[in-house]
């Protein structure tokens, strides 16, 4: 019987634990926990989602204070195209997270950065050119395009001196989306170093509509595996989404991806960067509290806790402080949805705006809170205390668990 460990994942010279942690934007998956993948021989992942943010409470910077300030002017005012991101401050933020992550590595692993193409930022080319090419500057390992299909992100690239020696995947979640991806950018002479192929139980951002329970992750990795066998193409395939034990990963592996991304069952580590109380209620829940919705501006079904505070809250459009989600028109469908309620609601200032949330607050705060279909099963992965709660576990033994598991067993903490 095999276990994670008896396999390698290559990328390049690299070899590697074939255990990568994915991204979970806004600082979810954090620094610290990106580093402990890389110290034990896998892949982490920082994510640049709110980097100025991120930046300002890892580094005491104030680069939302001062933008804040920069457009308090607007805050009450629904037109938000006045709003846009300064591109050196933001290459600045950027290398900040990035090259302070890279200093500190140690191990024989790597640490990549998960980059969403729908951040679009009042400016989708521009910034998504800056936010990678200074990621490349700050000595990332590499780099995995998310939440888009990235048509054009290589060749935002394509001039940078890292372009061909870096580590460029990126997420998919079919074949289509991938030929898709591969024929735009045939001219480039550059294929991905890896494919992450996501399936419908995967957290945050979701690459299917409302139907998602009808896809399965097993049938997917196969048919992307077959395309580049007809198409004579060697990359590496790695699957993810609702792998839950290192028997889980095996039957990945054995079928012939590259390696697994996980990210649910690291979501209640100490190294995880959401909240102790917050982590808690990922503990507690029961899989009917674990739905998928479309409350995300960004227009992707997302799945997320039920009692999360961000559906149907009213808070004011925060886009003078953050604005990530602005397309290039100064657009949001929160404003438009908060602005319809408030007009509907003239009286009544407890109105609640159900169909979209003001999610760069709310990831901000970690008040929306996105998890993996297998949340529900968290709470086997510890022990109870006796006050109720659950222990948090370490990054260490959550990745150690899924490398050298069988069985479907999952051990416990001391
Ligand atoms: C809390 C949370 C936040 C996530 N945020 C992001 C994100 O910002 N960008 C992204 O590409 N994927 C995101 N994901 C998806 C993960 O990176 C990963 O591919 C997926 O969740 C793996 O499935 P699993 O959670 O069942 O292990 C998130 C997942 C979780 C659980």
């Amino acid at each position: 019987m095999k276990r994670v460990d008896d396999f390698r994942l290559h990328l390049g010279k690299h070899e590697l634990v074939p255990i990568m942690i994915g991204g979970m934007g806004v600082d979810i998956s954090t620094a610290e926990l990106a580093l402990v993948a890389a110290r034990l021989g896998g892949v982490g992942h920082i994510s640049d989602a709110l980097v100025h943010d991120v930046s300002d409470r890892r580094f005491d910077t104030s680069f939302i204070k001062d933008k804040t300030k920069l457009y308090k002017y607007n805050i009450n005012n629904s037109d938000k195209t006045d709003i846009k991101f300064d591109l050196d401050l933001l290459a600045e933020a950027t290398r900040l997270h990035v090259g302070r992550t890279m200093d500190a590595k140690q191990g024989d692993g790597m640490i990549f950065v998960n980059c969403m193409e729908k951040l679009t930022m009042n400016g989708p080319r521009d910034t998504l050119r800056v936010r990678l090419a200074s990621a490349l500057d700050a000595g990332i390992d590499g780099i995995t395009l998310s939440a888009g299909l990235h048509l054009g992100s290589f060749g935002l690239m394509e001039d940078h001196p890292r372009f061909r020696d870096a580590k460029l995947g990126i997420i998919v979640s079919s074949v289509r989306a991938l030929q898709l991806f591969l024929r735009k950018n045939a001219k480039l002479n550059r294929f991905p170093d890896y494919i992450i192929v996501e399936g419908p139980l995967a957290g945050g951002h979701l690459g299917f509509g409302l139907d998602w329970a009808k896809y399965d992750l097993h049938t997917i990795v196969a048919e992307v595996i077959q395309y580049l066998k007809d198409e004579n193409l060697a990359i590496t395939v790695i699957a993810a989404g609702g792998i839950f034990t290192g028997s889980d990963a095996v039957s990945f592996l054995e079928a012939g991806a590259g390696g697994v991304q996980v990210a649910t069952r690291f979501t209640v580590t100490k190294e995880c960067g959401l909240p102790d109380d917050v982590k808690q209620e990922y503990f507690k829940a029961q899989e009917e509290q674990i739905i998928v919705n479309t409350i995300s501006p960004t227009g992707y079904p997302m799945r997320m806790l039920n009692n999360t505070p961000a559906i149907g809250s009213n808070i004011r459009p925060g886009c003078e402080a953050y604005g990530y989600l602005l397309d290039g028109n100064g657009n949001c469908s929160y404003i438009e949805a908060y602005n319809r309620e408030v007009d509907a609601n003239p009286n009544n200032k407890d109105f609640k705006v159900m169909d979209k949330t003001c999610l760069c607050t709310h990831m901000r705060n970690f008040k929306c809170w996105t998890c993996g279909q297998t949340t529900y099963r968290l709470k086997d992965t510890t022990r109870q205390l006796a006050d109720g709660s659950y222990a948090l576990l370490s990054a260490e033994h959550v990745f150690r668990d899924y490398q050298f598991s069988i069985n479907h067993e999952v051990t416990l903490p001391e």
